[in-house]
């Protein structure tokens, strides 16, 4: 048993309600005092300002899921800034998930933009990246992911930022399946690899898709892996109590 704190953080897409929100976390809020790991809800941003009432005083974490391609403020309906959520006091921020890489058509170069969005707002990016099942069966899922990393070689850095990177194989999101332990371990090192020396970034590496109540603490175990990024089982209260309870 590993007594190393993790990182566990809840990404509830969009899902939820006021009332979800605030009854969930009042849960969360006194059965999770004192705990060992860190935790940090991603919530969709309209019930964001209610959940940081609710969590006042406590350790618990609020992250947003995404930030715009778009700093600071303008004419662009609908979009959240970097700024704006700084203005909020949340300090993370989901960047780059398949599902807004997918539906949203989010290429390399918006995700620049929204990476540099956030570390000029002093929010940690939460930064997702994973192959598609065709790029594991054919085995090019690290050429894949490099191409992935790439991006944050592009970025504007002037002083050395934490990043959060999360590896979240498409295939592998809400599906039920999942990697072995030795294939997280491999991606896990890779990542770590990428990373050696190089000083702009202090790195953590999760690992998501079809994390569960059942498969959560072994996934932590995993050497390299600092902690876990919850979809569909943090929308379940006694779940989601039971990962963030890992010890
Ligand atoms: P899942 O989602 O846990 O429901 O597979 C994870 C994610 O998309 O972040």
């Amino acid at each position: 048993m590993s007594n190393q704190s993790k990182l566990i953080i809840a990404n509830w897409k969009m899902n939820g309600s006021l009332l979800k929100v605030t009854d969930d976390l009042e849960v969360y809020k006194d059965k999770l005092k004192n705990i060992n790991n860190k935790v940090i809800f991603a919530l969709p941003s309209l019930f964001i300002e209610k959940a940081i009432g609710v969590l006042t005083n406590t350790d618990l974490l609020i992250a947003s899921q995404d930030l715009s391609q778009f700093d600071g403020f303008g004419a662009y309906t609908g979009e959240l800034s970097g700024a704006m959520i700084k203005d909020l006091g949340v300090t993370f921020s989901i960047i780059g998930h398949s599902e807004r890489r997918e539906y949203f058509n989010e290429d390399n170069e918006i995700l620049i933009k929204k990476l540099n969005n956030a570390i000029s707002n002093s929010i940690t990016p939460i930064f997702c990246i994973g192959e598609k099942e065709e790029a594991r069966k054919n085995n090019k899922y690290l050429e894949y992911l490099l191409s992935q990393l790439k991006v944050l070689d592009e970025l504007s850095i002037t002083k050395p930022i934490n990043l959060i990177i999360a590896y979240e194989p498409i295939w592998s999101i809400g599906s039920g399946k999942l990697p072995s332990h030795f294939e997280i371990e491999e991606v896990a090192s890779f990542i770590n690899t990428h990373f050696n020396n190089n000083s702009k970034f202090t790195i953590k590496i999760l690992y998501g898709g079809s994390v569960s109540n059942n498969n959560a603490m072994d996934i932590m175990r995993i050497n390299l892996i600092d902690g876990v990024l919850v979809g569909g089982a943090s929308l379940k209260i006694n779940d989601f109590l039971n990962i963030c309870n890992y010890n």
